[in-house]
């Protein structure tokens, strides 16, 4: 079978509160609500491919737990192919304890369990399902070599990369970035991987000069309310693509529905320019970030305009 987007990445159960206002360290504070949602940037960013229309499957594992048992039906609700995820009795299906303040910002603790025991044998046993992607996304909340290993396997085979570098390290594989066709962190990730500040579009485009000058081919600097940058290797200046002015809610996973969104374009549009392909991107992300939740505010196709199929 061929898949428009695969998927190696993680699972995550997150489990947010609602809270006045983010905890200092030593405090105790009373959220307002509390929520159970399936997470993990992996999850997400295919859920949101499914979402829009892409034939998608995942490489993931999860714990032969509750929550594992949960995830895996919660992928094919959203259409998922699961052949490839994996349930261990090493290890706990992962989870992310998430608060969220009253401006829609969050922190968030991971605890990785079963995400850390997909190896880059586990990918290399199914390797068939990233040959036969059209667009391969990944993610760092597995380890590296599992990442790198599913990249490598997929420029093998011609198949289009795109590297969501998150949640950030200062010091990367370089060979991450070589695999990269599509290199996506955001604006927080661009400053831990470059040591530059990236607040505003111009301070960007310099981290994405840096960025290109590892290896990657293209680079798209997410900005939160700003939008974002994008820059080739080939183009003297970026572009930017300015975000729609919108009320956030919750912006925990607006940066997944970007990237699973950008993979659909990619694989399902392939007329599209880049530019458009981004604008449409941030438009489906501006949506996410004004219901709860993170796969929970993720629109289905049916509910979108027609410019955005
Ligand atoms: O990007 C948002 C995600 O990061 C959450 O779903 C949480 O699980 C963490 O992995
Ligand atoms: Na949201």
């Amino acid at each position: 079978t061929e898949f428009d987007v695969v998927v190696v990445g993680s699972c995550n159960m997150d489990l947010i509160s609602y809270v006045p206002r983010l905890p200092k360290p030593g405090e105790t504070i009373h959220g307002d609500k509390f929520s159970l949602g399936f997470g993990g940037k992996g999850a997400n960013q295919c859920v949101m491919a499914a979402r829009l229309g892409a034939a998608t499957a995942m490489v993931a594992k999860v714990g032969e737990d509750v929550f594992g048992g949960n995830f895996i039906q919660n992928f094919k609700d959203n259409g998922v192919n699961v052949d490839h995820v994996q349930e261990t009795k090493e290890a706990s299906t992962g989870v992310a304890p998430i608060a969220v303040n009253q401006d829609g910002q969050n922190s968030i603790i991971i605890v990785s369990g079963a995400n850390l025991k997909l190896t880059a044998a586990d990918v290399r046993e199914h390797e068939s399902v990233i040959t036969h992607a059209k667009v391969l996304i990944c993610q760092l909340e597995v380890q590296p070599e599992t990442s790198l290993e599913a990249l490598r396997i997929a420029k093998q085979h011609g198949v289009t990369t795109i590297l969501n570098p998150a949640p950030a390290e200062a010091t990367l594989d370089p060979e991450l970035y070589k695999l990269s066709d599509v290199f996506c962190p955001n604006e927080t990730e661009a400053e831990i991987l470059t040591g530059l500040p990236v607040t505003a579009v111009e301070e960007a485009e310099k981290a994405a000069d840096i960025l290109l000058h590892k290896g990657c081919k293209k680079v798209i600097i997410t900005l939160g309310e700003k939008g974002c940058l994008c820059k080739s290797s080939m183009s003297e200046k970026g572009i930017h693509v300015p975000a729609r002015k919108v009320s956030p809610v919750d912006t925990t996973g607006a940066g997944d529905a970007f990237v699973g969104s950008l993979a659909y374009y990619m694989a399902c549009h392939k007329d599209l320019r880049l530019e458009e392909a981004i604008q449409n991107a941030c438009h489906i992300s501006s949506i996410s970030v004004c219901s709860p939740g993170t796969q929970t505010s993720f629109p289905y196709r049916k509910d979108l305009p027609q410019e955005l199929l």
